[in-house]
């Protein structure tokens, strides 16, 4: 069966974990953003949610059995399992995912996993325990390898009172995912098995055991990327500064506080990467001596002496063998002038100029707005959440590097 109308079409599979109610929202939020969805619930999901919800919220029938005589002449199995434009589990439990790893398919769902060639995302919920357990890392690791999506889990508290990572993501994050993936899913597939390195959050310079000089970055504009990245397949290293942000699914991160600690880890994680994305706030000075004990304020005033920092991209672009280098700019004013000046000065391949000091932008915000410069070129990148920034960026170095990559390109 074929549909007549562009959308896309989701298959949507709901297991049986208490996250299943989530899923009603799911459905509508895919349904606002122009999909079509047809649900599937295994045995266990109907003890959670009755179909009739599904139903009403997909204007469709909800399969729950491949021995349902009445619906497999309406759509068979296999025509379902043809028909998904994408194939989205939600919740997908510890059990579902076991299943899925094993090739099982012993249900409705399950056999409609196999028979289908759409891509596959799962958005797991479990509890913590079950997420943290070997089988499930091993289950988990084995289906990313055959290149299934993997969306959260989210870290917090359970409904069984735990807390930690195994909740679901909240719907909307779901359904933006699956519905930018499905717009963007082949601009992005470059990004399969390539090794990247990211940089993320601020710097803290410490002047004493209590107090540091440090500055606004929340870390979340070199997150996106790294969880975009990861969920196109790459595999990404994110060297964070600190910040208050779970690593995304799937990313290696390496903690670091100071300047000269996020070198020390760029410089021994940058072998064999393809791109270095240096979205850190790295603080360009630190003080030249930090004291051993708290400085007390006897004084009116405090001098405190600050030394240059190494700037760790100018460093690393004057190596021979050195990967794609995408630098950030956090500008005031004078944008182009400014950012364009460091895309020289440092050697960069790309530089992204994000204007900081606006309300809503840059530092600290969900959301962030562009201007991405290279040699010759240029691009802007309209004020949007900052995933939806961390994609369009990816995009538009993807193809800085295949035209990097041309025989005869030096550009
Ligand atoms: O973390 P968020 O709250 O989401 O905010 C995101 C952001 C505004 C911090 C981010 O988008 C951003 O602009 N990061 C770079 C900010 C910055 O430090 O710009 P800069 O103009 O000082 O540095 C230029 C480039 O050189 C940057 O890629 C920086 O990582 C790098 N640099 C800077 C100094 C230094 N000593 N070493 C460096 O490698």
């Amino acid at each position: 069966m074929s549909s007549t109308s562009s959308a896309t079409r989701v298959l949507l599979g709901v297991a049986g974990g208490i996250a299943a109610y989530k899923s009603a929202e799911l459905v509508r939020r895919l349904r606002d953003g122009g999909a079509e969805v047809r649900v599937v619930m295994t045995e266990s999901a109907r003890q959670f949610v009755g179909e009739a919800t599904f139903q009403a919220l997909s204007g469709h029938p909800v399969r729950t059995s491949l021995w349902d005589a009445q619906a497999e002449a309406a759509m068979g199995h296999i025509e379902l399992a043809r028909w998904a434009d994408h194939l989205l589990i939600a919740p997908a439990t510890a059990d579902l995912i076991a299943r899925l790893a094993a090739g099982v398919a012993d249900d409705l769902l399950t056999t409609l996993v196999l028979a289908s060639k759409a891509p596959l995302w799962l958005a797991p919920a479990m509890n913590q325990q079950m997420w943290a357990h070997p089988a499930t890392a091993e289950n988990v690791a084995r289906l990313r390898g055959r290149g299934v999506r993997l969306l959260g889990p989210a870290d917090g508290e359970q409904a069984c009172g735990d807390i930690g990572p195994g909740r679901m993501l909240e719907p909307a994050v779901i359904a933006r995912a699956v519905l930018d993936g499905a717009g963007a899913g082949d601009e992005l597939s470059p990004l399969t098995g390539m090794p990247i390195l990211i940089s993320a959050g601020p710097t803290y310079e410490d002047i004493d055991p209590v107090r540091y000089v440090g500055n606004r970055s929340s870390g979340r504009m070199g997150y996106a990327i790294a969880e975009v990245a990861a969920q196109a397949g790459a595999e990404v290293t994110l060297v964070s500064g600190p910040v208050a942000l779970s690593a995304p699914f799937g990313v290696r991160r390496i903690n670091v506080r100071s300047a000269l600690e996020m070198q020390a880890a760029v410089d021994t994680e940058l072998e064999g990467k393809a791109a270095f994305i240096s979205a850190a706030a790295v603080a360009d000075f630190r003080p030249a001596v930090v004291a051993g004990s708290k400085i007390k304020k006897g004084d009116a005033s405090l001098s405190i002496e600050l030394v240059r920092n190494p700037d760790i991209l100018a460093e690393l672009s004057e190596r021979a063998e050195r990967p794609f280098l995408l630098g950030f700019a956090a500008e005031t004013d004078d944008v182009e002038q400014h950012a364009r000046g460091k895309l020289a000065r440092k050697r960069l391949d790309m530089i992204a100029a994000n204007r900081v000091g606006v309300d809503g932008c840059g530092f600290e915000s969900a959301e962030n707005a562009m201007t991405v410069y290279w040699n010759g070129g240029e691009a802007d990148i309209a004020l949007a959440d900052k995933r939806d920034v961390a994609r369009q960026l990816l995009i538009l170095m993807l193809a800085r590097m295949a035209e990097a990559a041309k025989p005869g390109d030096a550009a």
